[in-house]
């Protein structure tokens, strides 16, 4: 099957679980509401995608891993709500729309964010998908780290807002923690998600092909915020440049990024192409990504 057809098929599974998700959850229908504005606003859904096409390279099924690839969606959609607040990056377009704050009010939007988080946690612990008794446990212990103020969201925005990430070395470690780090353990919880344990080599080659891709991807997304259009992209072009943001576009303008990207895209092939049997589509969607315009 072409790499667009598999990509469409499971992106439109992730999209009806997460068109199911959220509808009966109490009386605070606003709240609610701002939770799904922002999670159905459309976006990639590259994070779940490979969920659960993780779970297929090892088990050939992606069924297992859906739970996983909602609450994953949940959680991304929560950091980038957070991400546009006035206090953050201050944007008033995400995804096309105008941005959660700008719809229902910040303390809203933050609370949409803090509950999305939440229920992303919920998803993974109550799957009910898996074979395995301790996936579920598993599942959770890995997204807490990608979330985290360790090495995760929560560390890579902190370094990202303070400014102190001015050189090579520093920028590595946000695109790490911000980006990869979310990236890395969309990869592992399709590993989870499996009925079969992987094993260590494939688990690290999980982790080094979700490294070198989400690296990849943020220098292609900090590309894209100096060439492309607000129209493509669905958010503000010129984003970083306003907030005085020091990145690789900047650093280095935008043919040494586009040559790092094929590098850490070259990288990243190279990890799964061993580990996994059926590692075309993978291999497909890093050079995908390297090439993408929003
Ligand atoms: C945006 O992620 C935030 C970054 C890590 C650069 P995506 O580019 O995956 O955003 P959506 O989900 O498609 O909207
Ligand atoms: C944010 O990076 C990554 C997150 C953890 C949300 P950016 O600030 O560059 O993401 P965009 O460009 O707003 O999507
Ligand atoms: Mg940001
Ligand atoms: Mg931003
Ligand atoms: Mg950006």
């Amino acid at each position: 099957m072409e790499f667009e057809t598999q990509y469409d098929q499971a992106r439109q599974m992730a999209e009806q679980a997460l068109k199911e998700s959220l509808l009966d959850m109490g009386p605070h229908q606003e709240l609610l509401q701002a939770m799904r504005y922002s999670l159905l606003a459309g976006g990639k859904r590259i994070r779940p995608v490979l969920v659960l096409k993780f779970c297929e390279a090892l088990c050939g099924e992606m069924e297992p891993a859906l739970d996983y690839a909602v609450g994953v969606e949940m959680l991304h959609t929560y950091s980038l709500i957070h991400d546009d607040l006035p206090c953050m990056d201050n944007d008033d377009l995400r995804r096309g729309k105008p941005t959660c704050h700008k719809v229902y009010g910040e303390c809203t939007a933050v609370l949409a964010g803090d509950a999305l988080q939440a229920e992303a946690f919920s998803r993974l612990a109550t799957s009910r998908r898996t074979l395995r008794p301790e996936s579920n446990g598993e599942a959770c212990a890995v997204l807490a780290q990608a979330a985290g103020a360790v090495q995760g969201i929560c560390a890579g925005q902190y370094l990202d807002m303070n400014g102190v990430a001015r050189d090579e070395e520093s920028l590595n470690q946000v695109h790490s923690w911000k980006t990869a780090a979310l990236l890395k353990a969309a990869c592992l919880l399709g590993l989870t998600a499996a009925p079969v344990a992987p094993t260590k080599e494939q688990w690290k080659a999980a982790k080094e092909y979700a490294q070198a891709l989400g690296m990849a991807f943020q220098i292609r997304d900090d590309m894209l915020d100096e060439e492309s259009t607000t129209q493509e992209l669905g958010k503000p072009v010129g984003s970083d440049r306003e907030n005085g943001k020091v990145t690789y576009a900047t650093l280095y303008g935008l043919d040494i990024c586009q040559e790092l990207v094929q590098r850490y895209t070259h990288r990243a092939k190279m990890a799964v192409q061993e580990a996994f049997p059926n590692s075309e589509f993978l291999c497909a969607l890093a050079d995908a990504l390297a090439k993408r315009d929003h």
